[in-house]
């Protein structure tokens, strides 16, 4: 059993200690946005929010999350309204198959949460996401549109 806070609500799982986050998230919570990719760490396709990080997923196990610590997920991203990260990748049309594009738009939104103007090297080396259609230029200027947005609206 464990007690994860998810998007703002406390969910009790039925999940062994070292069942990976990406499965109580999709599995047990039903939040399916988050994708499995790898599952060894390495992809970004399972990335979430954990207090504001950028975390992949597949390689946490909830005994490792407390119920104190804030988990994010696409679904939490957009609630309310669409994220701008989610307006840009929408308007420019960034994904292709979309598979991994979930990933990316979480890995993009903890970055501009930290840094609301990232440099094209600062978005390479945070930005670690595969995307084995090649949009790699579109996710750069989605996270640099993303970014020129959040900027104005906060002027
Ligand atoms: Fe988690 Fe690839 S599925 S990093």
């Amino acid at each position: 059993m464990a007690k994860l806070n998810i998007n703002g609500k406390i969910l009790a799982l039925d999940v062994e200690d070292d069942t990976p986050l990406l499965w109580a998230i999709r599995e047990q919570a039903g939040l399916t946005g988050t994708k499995y990719g790898c599952g060894v760490g390495q992809c970004g396709a399972c990335t979430v929010h954990l207090d504001g990080v950028a975390t992949r997923s597949c390689a946490l196990p909830v005994s490792a999350v407390s119920e104190n610590q804030k988990i994010l997920t696409i679904e939490g991203l957009g609630a309310e309204r669409p994220h701008p990260v989610q307006q840009a990748w929408a308007e420019l049309d960034v994904a292709q198959c979309g598979y991994c594009q979930v990933g990316m738009m979480m890995a993009t939104a903890a970055l501009l949460a930290q840094n609301s103007s990232p440099s094209d090297a600062e978005i390479r080396a945070e930005i670690t996401n595969i995307c084995r259609c090649g949009t790699y230029p579109r996710v750069l200027a989605g996270v640099k549109l993303a970014a020129a947005r959040m900027t104005a609206n906060k002027g």
